[in-house]
């Protein structure tokens, strides 16, 4: 194998030593102890049918040389579009570079079909499970997060951490976040071109959006789903330990050459074993914490017991001693005290429901991953507004409007803010956090080829690329869907895509969070963050993009932009 390898034989012993030690470490210590808990996945699918396949291969149109647009930085995610116009909206895609890593295939089935589409996000048979691919990355370290598994485990997960995505437990923290995004507007408008470069500071005066919001995304996910302030000694060692793992960013370094694959592996383990160890001190502290006040409560119902016990002895004694007076009328009722809402966090959903440390940490790590989408679509949606400046106007009428004496949105104000939230919702349509997700289907689906009248079974267990971007460009479905028109929400003729709730419109071909049982868990979070982050930016200040700006995106599913996107801000001249 070495010899294949071309590695000189000292260097292939040193390897085999290094990776058999590694593995050893990662099964002895990295697992961590098994979970006392039923977790296993659903089995998985057999393989499909091999006659149903060749059938359905043979009636799929697609050509290798189709990828060659995806390639292009100046065409990229129109690639996937024009794949579409050429080849009907269910075809082969043979993909290469990253995404054929990503997808573990080429060709693979694809689909921007909104009817099948439905289909596949809807009937649980083909949504519960999740594909083998995705649930390889439960093995990586520090990635054994809820996105990536299912059945009984998924159950789990989703069941303990659902309570701290109810909107009634984050509005909570509507100040805090108000409060994060105020002092990084702050800074951000103190930044000129003598700023010294920095994480927000990428020189000539301009912003960088994307590692800046991401900051503001961490501090966020710290107060509302971890429980931890930001600024404390806990929080800022736990901000070190999120901020330095990034295992696509240490495989992409690595390349496809074996050593340096396994040096990535190495570093990634040690990148997860840091977020433990933070992790693992939290979870002391809480263990502590709610130990102690255990202990305090039993000790005050105790007093409180003693108290009552020695009132009602003395009472006992007075009317022993003196005439009975008339009875006095009954004391009122008091009023029943408002019941004080303690705010969930993650960890503690998961101390509560008795994570090993482990798998806490896992979550911990995956969850800050999850969360930093809102900081890529907030960096496309400022692109945007910097390009579509009467839209910042239109955002900053309604809020002056609606959000009366100055005043910040709370969530119940969203449904009122129309304006904004159609910025929002067309952000996600032309910027789609995934330009696509895989689905393995869990029955044979029988469906219409590209609208014809030619029947096609796609068999059980065939993995299928769903591509988000293509569908919200579906040309069926939207009109001029190419151009960046909030407006198309607020004219829709259709209630769901006129509504303010960007998980609404599925009949638009319209998934940014997907739907049904395997949706996004952090859209409404997302939301929320995104229209007090709009409001504490735009009602002082104008956001302007660079002229000379190219937005294009790096070749990816996941796709960053190539260059980060700049802006500056310019501070509004308040009207008397
Ligand atoms: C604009 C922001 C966001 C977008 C566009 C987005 C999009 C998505 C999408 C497309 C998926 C499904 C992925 C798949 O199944 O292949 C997903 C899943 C998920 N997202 Fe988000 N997300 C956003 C923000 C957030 C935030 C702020 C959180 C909070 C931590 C979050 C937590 C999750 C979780 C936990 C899942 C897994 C759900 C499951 O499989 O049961 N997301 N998200």
């Amino acid at each position: 194998m070495f010899q294949y390898l071309n590695l000189p034989t000292g260097w292939s012993l040193f390897f085999l030593v290094l990776s058999t030690t590694l593995l050893v470490l990662w099964f002895f210590f990295l697992r961590g102890p098994k979970s006392i808990h039923n977790d296993a996945s659903l089995p998985p699918l057999p393989s499909p049918d091999p006659a149903l396949t060749a059938s359905l291969l043979s009636k799929l149109r697609g050509l290798p040389e189709d990828w060659e647009l995806f390639d292009d930085p100046l065409i990229r995610e129109k690639a996937l579009t024009s794949m579409v116009e050429k080849n009907g909206k269910t075809f082969l895609m043979y993909c290469q570079g990253d995404v054929k890593n990503a997808l573990g295939a080429s060709p693979v089935i694809a689909t921007a079909d909104p009817k099948l589409v439905k289909e596949i996000f809807l009937k649980k048979t083909h949504t519960l499970r999740r594909p083998r691919r995705m649930l390889l990355a439960q093995h990586l370290p520090g990635l054994d997060g809820v996105l990536f598994q299912d059945g009984p485990k998924w159950e789990r997960h989703s069941r303990t951490l659902k309570p701290v995505f109810h909107a009634k437990n984050f509005s909570q923290f509507t100040n805090e976040i108000r409060r994060e995004a105020a002092k990084h507007v702050e800074l951000w408008s103190s930044i000129n071109e003598k700023s010294p470069l920095s994480v927000h500071h990428m020189g000539g005066g301009q912003i960088s959006t994307l590692s800046s919001l991401r900051e503001l995304g961490t501090s966020v996910a710290l107060h509302v789903g971890y429980g931890i302030d930001p600024s404390c000694e806990e929080g800022a060692a736990l901000r070190v330990a999120l901020d330095g793992y990034d295992e696509k960013k240490r495989f992409r370094a690595a390349g496809t050459n074996i050593c340096l694959l396994i040096h990535a592996l190495f570093l990634v383990w040690m990148d997860a074993k840091r977020i433990r160890n933070v992790v693992a001190k939290i979870v002391k502290r809480i263990q502590m914490e709610e130990k102690e006040e255990k202990v305090e409560e039993k000790e005050k119902k105790e007093e409180e017991g003693q108290g009552k016990r020695r009132e009602d002895e003395q009472q006992q004694q007075q009317q022993e001693v003196t005439a009975t007076p008339p009875a006095a009328p009954p004391a009122p009722p008091a009023a029943p005290a408002a019941p004080v809402v303690k705010p969930l966090s993650w960890i503690k959903q998961m101390v509560h429901a008795k994570f090993s440390v482990q798998e806490l940490s896992n979550e911990v790590g995956h969850l800050h991953h999850a969360h930093k989408a809102i900081a890529y679509m907030t960096s496309f949606a400022l692109y945007e507004l910097g390009k579509h400046p009467e839209w910042q106007k239109n955002i900053r009428n309604e809020f002056s409007t609606v959000l009366l004496n100055g005043r910040p949105p709370e969530k119940t104000d969203l449904i009122h803010l129309k304006i904004c939230t159609s910025v929002w919702k067309e952000t996600l349509r032309m910027h789609p956090i995934s330009l696509g997700v895989i689905r393995e289907v869990g029955a044979d689906i029988t469906t219409k080829l590209n609208g014809g009248e030619e029947e096609v079974t796609i068999p059980k267990g065939t993995m299928i690329s769903v591509l988000l971007y293509a569908l919200h460009m579906d040309k069926d479905s939207w009109t001029s869907p190419e151009l960046y028109n909030p407006q198309r929400w607020m004219d829709s003729g259709n209630q769901s895509a006129q509504s303010t709730f960007s998980d609404r419109g599925i009949r638009e071909a319209f998934v940014p969070f997907l739907d049904g049982k395997r949706q996004c868990e952090g859209r409404f979070l997302a939301e929320l963050e995104f229209i007090i982050f709009m409001w504490s930016i735009l009602k002082e200040h104008d956001v302007v993009v660079p002229n000379d700006y190219i937005f294009r995106i790096g070749p990816d599913f996941f796709p960053d932009a190539a260059t980060p996107i700049p802006i500056k801000l310019k501070k509004r001249i308040k009207v008397q």
